[in-house]
């Protein structure tokens, strides 16, 4: 569904993506892990068209993500942004319903509102919260109306950037289980960016680990734990000895 082909990214001197090759089939949920400041949101930013690459092809369902009918090509698209990115002034309702309001996916009001209200059910909020606003909110009830957003829509492909950080260990568990059985049930092609293995473990069919601009290691989530990779290894445990250099 996704291919990059020798991705490469820079900003001024800074090399981030240094040939990025990885393909994401139809259906599956890949994760993608790798250190802070790696390139993990370029990557999933540069599919969208919101970074362009310096050079390489990123093609969706086999089209090139840079040409053709931008509307048309975001419609097939939700996405959980890392930090929630809700909207302040608008209420929780009209987040969740953003993209039924205006555009391509355009629907009555009402019916928006109906759509919204059965997605944040799904997340597991109650009718209440429509109308409150996001900073009436604990985080984790964020993190749900940000992913009640992402699928509002049903799209095809659904991108989670770090959709755990800052979470209890419980509300990450209810998280994770969320993601899993929406992309289960929608059948949706996933992309999901984190750090928290315990994320990993629950949501991934397949993990890909970015380090040094390339994809070190890809693979299904069952061979993680005996890649034999030193640098997937490294950050598995968590150590700060290996090829991998930990900033002190
Ligand atoms: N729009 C931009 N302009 C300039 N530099 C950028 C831009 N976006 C990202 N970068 C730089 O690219 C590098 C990779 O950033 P990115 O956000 O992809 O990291 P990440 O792997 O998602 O990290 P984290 O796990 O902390 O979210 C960083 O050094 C960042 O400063
Ligand atoms: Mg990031």
């Amino acid at each position: 569904m996704i291919t990059f082909t020798d991705v490469h990214k820079s900003f001024g001197p800074k090399k981030v993506l240094q040939g990025v090759n990885l393909e994401i089939p139809k259906g599956q949920s890949m994760v993608i892990i790798g250190g802070s400041g790696t390139g993990k949101s370029v990557a999933l930013k540069s599919v969208l068209g919101l970074i362009s690459p310096d050079s390489g092809t990123i093609t969706v369902d086999g089209k090139d993500a840079t040409k053709g009918d931008r509307d048309a090509f975001l419609a097939r698209f939700g996405m959980l942004f890392q930090g929630g990115a809700l909207f302040d002034s608008l209420p929780v309702w009209q987040n969740v319903a953003f993209r039924l309001l205006r555009g391509s996916l355009k629907r009555p009001r009402d019916e928006a509102r109906d759509i919204a209200i059965e997605k944040l059910r799904r997340v597991g909020l109650t009718p209440d919260v429509a109308d409150l606003f996001p900073s009436e909110l604990s985080g984790g009830m964020q993190k749900r109306v940000g992913l009640a957003r992402a699928i509002a829509a049903e799209p095809e492909i659904i991108f989670f950037d770090e959709p755990t950080t800052g979470l209890d260990p419980i509300m990450s568990g209810v998280i994770n289980d969320l993601i899993r059985e929406i992309v289960v049930e929608m059948g949706a092609t996933a992309m999901t960016i984190t750090h928290d293995m315990s994320s990993v473990r629950a949501i991934a069919d397949k993990v890909a680990m970015l380090h040094d601009g390339i994809i070190q290691w890809t693979g299904p989530v069952g061979e993680m734990d005996n890649s034999g990779d030193p640098y997937l290894t490294q950050f598995i445990s968590g150590s700060a000895e290996g090829p991998i250099e930990a900033v002190r």
